[in-house]
Parts: C-alpha cells; structure tokens; sequence
C-alpha cells in the first residue's frame, strides 16, 4: 500500500495551482469583475451560476450550492476519491507525489523502475504480436479488431525462455526489478526465465494508465488458460480492475459500469459499443474495487453467468456491496443465458440488445431477496421467519437511508409484516459511506455573528494571523464554533500557510467541515478592503473578549463566596 500523502505536500500543491486555470481547462471561465463565472458543469443551466473566485481559491455555485477547492472540483469533475485528486492535480503540474514511510525513497525509486519496465515489456510484446502470424490468427479467430488490440495495447509474449530477459535485463539491478515485477521467475540466484511465453499479453493499467501487470492467455489449449502477474509492490489484485482506465477513456462522462469476469468480455465489449465493462482480475469483486467504482458513475451491472457459479460470484458481489451502498447509487445484477459469456452474447446479438439486457437487469433488492427465498416455502410461518432472519443482517449493513427503508418494506411485504414492525428489528449501520459531498441548493443566508465573522474573515484572509494574536483568555470562553477559531488560528499559524484553499483543505472529512466551509462562502461586507478587515476582525475579537467577561462575571457571581484572587479578578473584570 502506498503510503501517507504528506500534509506539508498537499498545502505547498494548493499554494501552487490556481483554481482559476484548473478550472478553466476542464470548463471555459469568463472574467466577472473579480471573479470568474462559467455555466456549472455540476448540474444544467443555461445562465452562469458558477462562480470562481482567485482569492479565495475557492469555486461555488450559486444554483446548485456546489462549492470547495481545486481539489474538490476534481474530485467532483473527474469523479475521483481525495487520493487520485491529489495525483491527478500533481500530474496537470508535473509534480511527483511524494509518499510517507511506506514509500521511503528508495521503495519510490524501485516502484517507479517497475513501472518502466512493465511499460517497456508492454511495448515488447505488442511489437512481437505485429510480427507473429499464429498469434494474429489467433485474436482474428476470436473476432477482435485490430482497433480495439491497439487500443488495449494488447501483446503477444513469444515461445522463449528468455525474452524479456535477454531485451531487459542487461543488469543485475535490473534482472532484479524485471523479478520484482512478476516478469521473470527464479530457478536458482545465478538462473531466471520469462514468466509469460507463447501467450497473448493483455497489459493490466492502473487509474494513471501505467502497466501495472499482465495478464496472459494461451493460444491453445492448455493450463492455465490465464497466467496473471503475480501480487507486487505495484499491482494489487484485489483493488485493480481490468479496463477501467479504457472505459474512463473511451466516456467523458461515464454513468454506468459493467463489472464483467474476463479480459476477453472487457474488450469484445468495447469493440461493439458498450466500452464501459471492467472486469475483476480472476477474484471476487471486493468491497474496494465497488467502492471506487462508485465513486466514478452512480450504477454498477454485475454481469454474471446464470449457472451455479456465476449465482455464487453474484452473491460474494451483494455481499460486498452492502457497505457502500448508499441512497444515489444502485447496483443490479444481470445473468447471462445459459453457455453464453458477455464476450460471445454481445458478438450475436449486438450492443442495442445487450444494453437492453442492461437496462432491465435484476436490481440488487430482488436478487437478494430471491435468492434468500429460493429453498424457502413463503407459505408456512416457519419459512418467513427464517427469510426475516436472514435478511435483516444483511439490511443492517446498509446505511440508513431511502434505499434501507424500502428495502425493508419489500422485506416486511414479502414476510406479511408490518414495515413498521420490520424497521424495529433491523440493525443500525453508520459506516463512513462513500457519499458525494452533499450539494445544498441556494446561497448561504447565515446570520452573522461576532464568532462567525471572526471565523470567516480568518478562513477567507488567513493573513489576518500575522497581526492578531487570539488572547490566552477567550479559549475559556464557551460558545460554540470558539474552539474551531482556535484551531484554525493555531492552524494557519503552525503551517504559515496562508492561502484560503490550502487551509481549508485541512478540515476534509472532519466533523467542522461543513461549518467551515459555509463560512468560507460567507458574504462579508468591506472584506474587500484590507483595513476594514482587519477592524472587523478585531472588532469581533473584541466582542468576543466581551462576552468572555460577561460569562465570567455571571460565574463568579453565582459562586456567592469568593476568595481573594476572585475578588481580584472580578474587580478587574468590571474595568471597561
Ligand atoms: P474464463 O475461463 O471465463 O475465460 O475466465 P474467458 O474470459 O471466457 O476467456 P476466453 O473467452 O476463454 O478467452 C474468466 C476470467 O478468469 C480469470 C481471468 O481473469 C479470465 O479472464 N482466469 C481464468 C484466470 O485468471 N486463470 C485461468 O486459468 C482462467
Ligand atoms: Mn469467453
């Protein structure tokens, strides 16, 4: 696993990027007085809402309520979690990601050897592939185009024991990264052979498009019929997914994914219309890869055999889903005819009516609760009872929402409950479900007080720190939103970071996000003039201190019985 993106990292990458141009590259901005204002690519419109603002770093929509960062918009644009942001941000800006601990420098250094030389294997095989007759008749038996090879960049990994070995690996240091890799395998220290020979190469990508792994079919009959690129520092089975990086290509903006279970059905996919298919890597889909997927598009197909043992790797799906599951998103379940995989349905019967297939799959509700019934009789007590008590576990790990009530509704139907009754007897769950940032329409009427201005005007002009201290005593004051003030002071102070976005990036995902970042989009009238300011923001701080004293008074004086420092304090409390 990589390790920790650096905190230092992500502010000096905020300090350096300006929204203004990684906006403007993804959606044409036009200069607005002193903002830039574009149609919001977040939701439809015909008149620009969308609002860019330089110095905050900072973009809001007016109709829609979306609002953050530059990393927020990329995450947001490109669909992407808050790690893949970050990269692809460093990437636009040709900045490396630097990676704590477990990417030491010199794990960084060798990872990024693999990635050269699976990217130079890559290159080998798909040249090999232009000069074998066998291996082109081969992929031209099984219909694929010479379009969609390239576009895959697939290979083909000649009958010989030292290929890769004899192009690569002209160095002990390298022999050692083409093993690392899981291209070549080790007999003894002073012996290695290729991994893959006689085989079509189907280079695995990473989100980034870099070949992470390989996966590699033979040409005849023979076992295995896939060889696959072992588990290494850079491919890691489990939360890979083949294709995907064609599919984010291929659709600007993709809404639905076909989770299918072969390299050979991710392409035959993609060459007849339908280039939005993944596919696991000859494992189980795991929480994760669903997890990631929907943070791309809103609608997952699992698309499965109909046999015995596609409805298994159906149901490890389900189970796997549950967690991520939230209101927003669905997944459905589509099983295929009897001997037919999606690779050869699609080459009979075409994308119009495989996408039909599609749309009208089994949504994950009724799977679940079919399949649950499937050796139940519904008519005898006993057997709802029993459907009862297997489902309700199953609910219980989805997180509350529209899509829990209903699914225990169809529950309760099926068993001749009350949904009511069901409801009460389903677990909560309140797991960190993976949901877009919420998007409030309309602006933000908030009422402006004295620790809610000093807390926006702090946010929108960190620089105010350098000529306000926070005195010692307001920590004692107890209101709400005055540690938040205090943390963002101690915040901007400890970074000497005082650019808004960078800032405010500190508190994704903590429980003062949302506070924080309405106040970022707070109104606040003068602000633009940096004497006004700076009298508003000490304005506040002492209308703050004030109501401290009042606080402190009303304690002292409900005490009764003071002693002498009290007495002392109180006293000097009463000084204006
Ligand atoms: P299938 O056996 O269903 O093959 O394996 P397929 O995709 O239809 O391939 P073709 O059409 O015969 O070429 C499905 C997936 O399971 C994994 C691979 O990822 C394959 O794409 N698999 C299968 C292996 O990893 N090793 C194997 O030996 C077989
Ligand atoms: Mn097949």
């Amino acid at each position: 696993m990589a390790g920790r993106i650096p905190r230092q990292f992500i502010d000096d990458l905020l300090n350096r990027v300006d929204i203004v141009d990684v906006v403007d590259s993804r959606v044409a901005l036009k200069k607005k007085g002193k903002e830039y204002v574009a149609c919001c690519p977040f939701h439809g419109e015909k008149t620009p809402s969308f609002t860019v603002s330089q110095q905050k770093q900072f973009y809001h929509c007016f109709g829609c309520g979306a609002h953050g960062t530059a990393l927020s918009f990329i995450m947001e644009y490109e669909r992407l979690d808050f790690v893949d942001a970050v990269e692809t941000l460093a990437a636009d800006y040709q900045i490396e990601v630097p990676r704590e601990s477990a990417g030491s420098p010199q794990n960084q250094d060798d990872k990024l050897a693999l990635y050269e030389q699976l990217q130079k294997a890559a290159e080998l095989y798909a040249a090999e592939l232009k000069g074998s007759k066998r291996a082109i008749d081969y992929l031209k038996k099984r219909g694929l185009s010479g379009e969609i090879a390239k576009t895959f960049e697939i290979g083909y990994s000649p009958d010989n024991w030292d290929f890769i070995l004899k192009k690569l690996g002209h160095s002990p240091g390298q022999i050692k990264h083409l093993l690392k890799a899981g291209l070549l395998i080790e007999k003894s220290a002073s012996k290695q052979y290729d991994r893959f020979r006689d085989r079509i190469m189907f280079p695995i990508r990473d989100r980034r498009g870099r070949v992470i792994g390989f996966g590699g079919r033979i040409l005849d009959q023979g076992e295995p019929k896939y060889l696959n690129s072992p588990e290494t520092p850079v491919f890691h089975k489990g939360t890979e997914l083949y294709g995907l990086y064609e599919a984010r290509q291929a659709v600007r903006n993709l809404e639905r994914i076909v989770i299918v279970e072969g390299y050979m059905d991710v392409m035959a996919l993609a060459q007849h219309g339908v280039p939005y298919a993944v596919a696991t890597l000859g494992t189980a889909t795991s929480t994760e890869q669903i997890s990631r997927l929907f943070r791309i598009v809103p609608e997952l197909v699992f698309c499965y055999d109909g046999d015995a043992a596609g409805k298994k790797a159906a149901w490890r799906a389900l189970e796997n889903s549950l967690p991520v599951l939230h209101d927003g998103v669905q997944a459905r379940f589509l099983f295929l005819p009897d001997g037919e995989d999606p690779d050869s349905l699609i080459r009979q019967e075409g994308q119009q009516a495989f996408e039909e297939r599609l749309q009208s799959a089994t949504p994950l509700s009724d799977f679940m609760l079919d399949h649950l019934s499937e050796s139940l009789d519904l008519n005898s007590i006993d057997g709802r009872a029993r459907l009862s008590d297997l489902a309700k576990p199953l609910i219980g790990k989805l997180s509350s929402g529209i899509f829990k009530d209903l699914l225990s509704q169809q529950l309760a139907q099926r068993v001749g409950l009350s949904s009511q009754h069901m409801q009460q007897h389903i677990p909560h769950n309140e797991p960190a479900a993976v949901s877009r940032p919420s998007k409030k329409p309309g602006r933000y009427d908030i009422q402006i007080t004295p620790i809610r201005l000093a807390i926006a005007l702090l946010i929108q002009y960190p620089e105010l720190c350098r000529e306000h201290e926070l005195p010692e005593e307001l920590k004692q004051l107890d209101i709400p939103g005055l540690q938040l003030l205090h943390n963002l002071h101690q915040t901007i102070i400890s970074s000497q970071s005082f650019q808004p976005s960078a800032i405010l990036e500190r508190w994704r995902g903590q429980p003062d996000e949302g506070a924080i970042n309405k106040l970022m989009l707070m109104d606040i009238p003068g602000s633009d003039n940096a004497e006004q300011r700076k009298q508003a923001f000490g304005d506040a701080i002492h209308h703050l201190l004030q109501q401290y004293k009042k606080q402190r008074i009303d304690t002292l004086l409900s005490k009764g019985q003071l002693d002498a420092d009290e007495k002392a304090e109180l006293s000097q409390l009463y000084q204006p």
